[in-house]
């Protein structure tokens, strides 16, 4: 496989560079989410939670502190097994329950068809890994092997992302915070995955520092046509990603559809809170 055949996003996924968002067409969801439910022991971290997400839509999570927005997250990724409900991906090889996919299975979409990005860039980097081998490392797992090719595609996605060329040999602890993150999302991204999950990508930042990477992932999931399902407590950042937004509180859903609609006019008390509490600031 060639770093070429990688860096394009795959052809479900639409648009090519300057393509814009897909057109839709596709017959049936990415993710298809029924009756979720989580809890730690009697707490409740989410339950019954129910959405699809198609191909090329941004779905973003709102909810206060505790709603259940990580617990969710986790589940859908992989990472935590749900107490009950269905998580459906359409893999390459069709529909798949993926809470019955082997730890092999799993693994491997990991690697290939799903990326994570954590609100902390240290829990998503290798901190003793260059820049370039944090991206080059990827790519390697998805069976690059052209060392030349790999160290072309890491400068390539550390532009993409605004880091240096010169900064390509140095280790992510001698980055700024903001500089991890936009890492991250690039070690993340190289491979051209099929749906991201981001908690809170642009959290723990300046203010400033925040608008310039959500600027920047604007760009990058608008030119790709990615899915991805994000999760924060921002409204200014679904305004700006998300197509749809899901509002949760105790970790249920008590909302959800079109973000402007959900934004412009909420319906359920919390949301209407959560609105007017931003606009007074
Ligand atoms: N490992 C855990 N053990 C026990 N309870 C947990 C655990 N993780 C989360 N919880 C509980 O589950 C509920 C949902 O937590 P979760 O972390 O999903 O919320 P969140 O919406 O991501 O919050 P935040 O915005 O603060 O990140 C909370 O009541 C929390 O206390
Ligand atoms: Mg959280």
């Amino acid at each position: 496989m060639t770093y070429q055949d990688m860096a394009l996003p795959p052809p479900c996924q639409g648009g090519g560079e300057e393509g814009g968002r897909p057109a839709g067409g596709a017959d049936q969801p990415l993710l298809s989410v029924r009756g979720l439910t989580k809890r730690y022991g009697a707490r409740i971290g989410c339950a019954d939670v129910t959405f699809d997400l198609w191909p090329g839509e941004v779905l973003g999570i709102v909810g206060e502190s505790g709603s259940g927005k990580s617990t969710l997250l986790s589940c859908l990724a992989g990472h935590m097994a749900p107490d009950t409900g269905e998580v459906i991906f359409d893999t390459a090889d069709g529909p798949r329950d993926t809470r019955t996919l082997s730890e092999a299975e799993r693994r491997r979409l990991m690697r290939t068809d799903w990326a994570f990005v954590h609100q902390n860039p240290r829990d998503g980097l290798r901190m003793g890994v260059t820049a370039g081998g944090n991206v080059g490392e990827r790519l390697m797992a998805v069976g690059a092997r052209h060392y030349g090719d790999i160290r072309a595609a890491a400068a390539d996605w550390l532009s993409r992302v605004e880091i240096p060329a010169d900064r390509i040999d140095d280790r992510p602890r001698a980055f700024s915070g903001g500089m991890q993150q936009r890492l991250q999302i690039a070690r993340n991204l190289v491979t051209g995955p099929r749906l991201v999950f981001m908690d809170e990508p642009t959290g723990g930042l300046d203010v400033s520092v925040q608008a310039r990477l959500l600027d920047l992932l604007r760009g990058l999931v608008r030119r790709m046509g990615l899915s991805v399902v994000i999760v924060t407590h921002d409204l200014a950042v679904v305004r700006l990603l998300a197509d749809r937004l899901m509002v949760m509180k105790d970790g249920r859903v008590v909302e959800q559809g079109l973000t402007d609609q959900v934004l412009d006019d909420p319906q359920h008390a919390y949301t209407q809170l959560l609105v007017s509490s931003v606009l007074q600031v």
